[in-house]
């Protein structure tokens, strides 16, 4: 018995803000993020969005994909780093917006990687008994971005997408998976105040601490080598060589991580999705928002062997591959 992927939607913002408006508000250019992280644009929600808004839109786009309603889900699971409020969960916040029965519902805190987690573990729970899994990547990073901080406005994107897991029995499924983290080197990539460790206060205010802090450079080595790592795993575990693989979608933080990750993998990047250009790092909406595309313009279809491979801050990374 296999966990498989029954729905598939996803949702980004209206609003465009382009590498040409970026050189209006900070000290850049479009050749310098072009050529050094491949983003040409990105979505930013909107004033009164919050994660769960977003993931709304994913939800029902998903449901429907699936053939389901709200009231045959059997558990609500987001990934995301950028939650409506620190409680209750923004899992809860869907589960009432869309009239789910009370169904066991909480949100995953894993980065960027958060997504494959909720999957993963949307996975062993179809292997415990439940079904019709909502799983969802949801983050609104633009509202946790420093627009003075050059090194890392320009990366940053807003997005949503939702997964329906079902319980199958054919063939079809994931068929393996890879989760690790490394939390010795998280002051590489954080947010610093806003938790209980620096609660909000005028100070942290001032001095600019409840938005994203990272060492580009430094996070950059440790993404190649852990989504390396994640998939060589992940294809391992399932006896399943790069060859096999339809498609490769990785976590789109950088065009140069991603083509990196693929020459290691002797991946052409003619087998790997990229879209980037045109949303950014949308952190745990990125995986979902990829595969949609992937579905929606025929790049896979049912049958073929896709591997998903993720890093984020904490530092955690994983891969998940599946039969669609
Ligand atoms: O979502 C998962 C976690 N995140 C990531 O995986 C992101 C990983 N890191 C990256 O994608 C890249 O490190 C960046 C795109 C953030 C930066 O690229 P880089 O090639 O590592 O550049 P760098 O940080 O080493 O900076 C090189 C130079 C510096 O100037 P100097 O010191 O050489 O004079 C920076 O000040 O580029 C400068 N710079 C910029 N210049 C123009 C940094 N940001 C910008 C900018 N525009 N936006």
């Amino acid at each position: 018995m296999r966990a498989y992927i029954a729905g598939i939607g996803s949702y980004a913002p209206d609003k465009v803000l382009t590498n040409a408006d970026l050189e209006k508000i900070v000290d850049t250019s479009d050749e310098w993020i072009t050529s050094r992280s491949g983003i040409k644009e990105r979505r930013i929600a909107a004033e009164n969005q919050a994660a769960s808004d977003l993931a709304l839109i994913a939800t029902e786009r998903a449901l429907k994909s699936a053939g389901i309603k709200a009231k045959d889900l059997g558990a609500i699971i987001v990934g995301t780093a950028t939650p409506d409020m620190p409680f209750p969960s923004t899992a809860c916040l869907i589960q009432k917006q869309i009239g789910a029965p009370h169904v066991m519902a909480f949100d995953i805190s894993a980065g960027c990687t958060g997504f494959l987690y909720a999957l993963g573990v949307a996975e062993i729970f179809i292997k415990g008994g439940y079904d019709n899994i909502l799983v969802i990547g949801a983050d609104i990073l633009s509202k946790f971005t420093d627009y003075t901080d050059r090194t890392t406005c320009v990366l940053f994107g807003d997005g949503a997408g939702a997964l329906i897991v079902k319980k199958g029995d054919g063939t079809r499924g994931i068929l393996s998976s890879h989760f690790a983290s490394d939390g010795s080197s998280w002051q590489l990539l954080h947010q610093p105040a806003g938790g209980s460790r620096m609660p909000a206060s005028i100070e942290t205010v001032e001095k600019r601490l409840h938005v994203i802090r990272m060492q580009g450079n430094e996070v950059f080595k440790l993404a190649v080598r852990a989504m390396s790592d994640a998939a060589v795993k992940t294809l391992r575990a399932a006896n399943v060589s790069p060859s096999e693989v339809k498609l490769l979608i990785p976590h789109q933080a950088n065009i140069r991580i991603i083509e990196a990750s693929a020459k290691r993998l002797h991946m052409p990047m003619d087998k790997v999705l990229v879209n980037l250009d045109r949303y950014g790092n949308t952190s745990t909406a990125s995986i979902p928002l990829a595969l949609d595309e992937a579905v929606k313009t025929g790049r896979i279809d049912r049958g073929d062997i896709v591997l998903m491979i993720a890093f984020g801050a904490g530092f955690t990374w994983g891969g998940v591959l599946f039969e669609y």
